[in-house]
């Protein structure tokens, strides 16, 4: 970090105090508002806070300009805005996302078969059967439910199981782990050893599981990852125990927030549910929008290898730079009215950045694309419309954009 040293222009929308890495400047919405401020005064400015300072990009195209140049901006110094130092320089190079040049392109050709069409096809019988057993009971229930952990977490989870291979008697341990590993709601020191705890253990499971699929390989990607090799070389233990966990994080930590965020689109506009549930050929447009709107990862970091301009600003060589994906998916000059949720966006239907851009672009989008579009295919005929039942809470963090609650209601089609 650059510790006190002062660029230009300097970050000023909404007004002193504003402290961009804070988590709790996202637990109301009045970030979108600073952040419309900040495309309309000062799209690429340097913004201090308790984290060091760094530039913050808040407008579509230089955030792509970012994204776009993985020589100019990389990402082995950390992709996350006030990452913890030591674990970043532990996975830089070996972990896919905080990789880059050929040590990425080995990785994520390693992993990318995972995520191909037929790949994705694959999982999807499992997840329905699941899926409308779930939501059988949930209708049946009749009462308000948190679409986020009782709905939204399920999906990515039972996916993940099935990916890495877990054995079926393990998924509710697993399950029950990776909440605990990626809640970081908590910010209390508790909170922190929590975490720190169920991560370490998450790391020896897989490790166990490492063991067991090297002599008896599966049809998962922890077999994958522990026989491929690339120019005759195999990855190592470290690595393979690194990429299981970015693909947990990865999978696990945004996914819900794209659906819970899409059932608060419908309550929002319940309409666009309406527009759904007559013509299910908008699927695929609803799940862009879907990915626009709530564009659940909050931000993307990259370090400036070199000096270069970004719109008026001057990045000098070992800059912090972040994209604040969320605000560059509501840069009014690429979507218009960009706070409505619109099934049918035009001229620009899927630019959003979502799942990111340049060659980190998400791995597993189609498999977060199938997701999605199972849970809207079930219950467009199960669920006449969605209504709030609570206070939204918001996730208290500077890298997730999502909740950690959402109280909603259903009223069930009378088929
Ligand atoms: C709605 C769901 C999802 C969203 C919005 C999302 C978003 C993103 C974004 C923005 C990036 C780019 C990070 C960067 O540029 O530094 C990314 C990368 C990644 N995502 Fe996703 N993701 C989703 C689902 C998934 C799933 C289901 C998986 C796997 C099971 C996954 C695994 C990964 C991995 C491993 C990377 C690193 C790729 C690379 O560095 O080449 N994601 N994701």
């Amino acid at each position: 970090m650059n510790g006190r040293v002062t660029r230009t222009p300097a970050w000023t929308a909404g007004g002193p105090g504003i402290d961009l890495a804070a988590p709790e400047f996202y637990t109301t919405e009045r970030h979108f508002e600073v952040w419309r401020e900040a495309r309309a005064k000062h799209p690429v400015a340097w913004a201090s806070s308790e984290a060091g300072d760094f530039w913050s990009i808040t407008a579509y195209e230089p955030g792509m300009q970012v994204l776009k140049q993985p020589k100019v901006f990389i990402s082995e110094q950390g992709m996350r805005l006030g990452g913890n130092a030591v674990a970043v320089r532990r996975a830089a190079g070996k972990m896919l996302v905080v990789a880059d040049g050929s040590k990425h392109r080995r990785l994520r050709g390693i992993q990318a078969s995972w995520f191909t069409t037929q790949a994705v096809a694959n999982m999807r019988p499992e997840l329905e059967s699941k899926l409308r057993a779930h939501l059988d009971r949930l209708i049946a229930r009749g009462t308000p439910f948190d679409a986020v952990q009782e709905l939204a977490a399920k999906i990515p989870s039972w996916i993940l199981c099935q990916l890495m291979g877990v054995p079926k008697s393990d998924w509710n341990r697993l399950s029950r782990l990776t909440d605990a590993a990626f809640n970081d709601s908590d910010d209390t020191r508790d909170g922190m050893v929590a975490r720190v705890e169920a991560h370490s253990e998450i790391f020896s499971y897989f490790g166990e599981l490492l063991e067991h699929r090297r002599t008896n390989p599966g049809n998962d990607i922890v077999s994958t990852l522990a026989h491929a090799e690339v120019g005759g070389e195999k990855l190592t233990e470290e690595e393979i125990l690194f990429n299981c966990d970015g693909l947990m994080n990865g999978g696990l930590e945004t996914t819900p927030h794209a659906i819970a965020g899409a059932i608060l689109a419908f309550t929002r506009f319940p309409e666009t549910w309406q527009q759904l549930r007559k013509d299910s050929e908008l699927i695929d447009a609803a799940i862009d929008e879907i990915l626009r709107w709530t564009s659940p990862p909050m931000h993307v970091m990259r370090t400036a290898t070199e000096d270069v301009t970004i719109g008026e600003a001057e990045v000098k060589a070992g800059d912090k730079v972040v994209v604040w994906l969320p605000s560059c998916d509501r840069d009014e000059t690429i979507y218009p009215d960009p706070d409505r949720f619109v099934i049918e966006r035009w001229p620009n239907p899927n630019a959003h950045v979502g799942f990111g851009g340049g060659p980190h672009y998400c791995v597993g989008a189609k498999l977060a694309r199938m997701e999605i579009q199972v849970v809207l295919e079930l219950m467009l005929p199960l669920v006449q419309e969605f209504e709030l039942a609570g206070e939204i809470r918001r996730k208290r963090s500077n890298f997730l954009h999502g909740f950690d609650r959402l109280d909603v209601t259903i009223t069930p089609a009378r088929n």
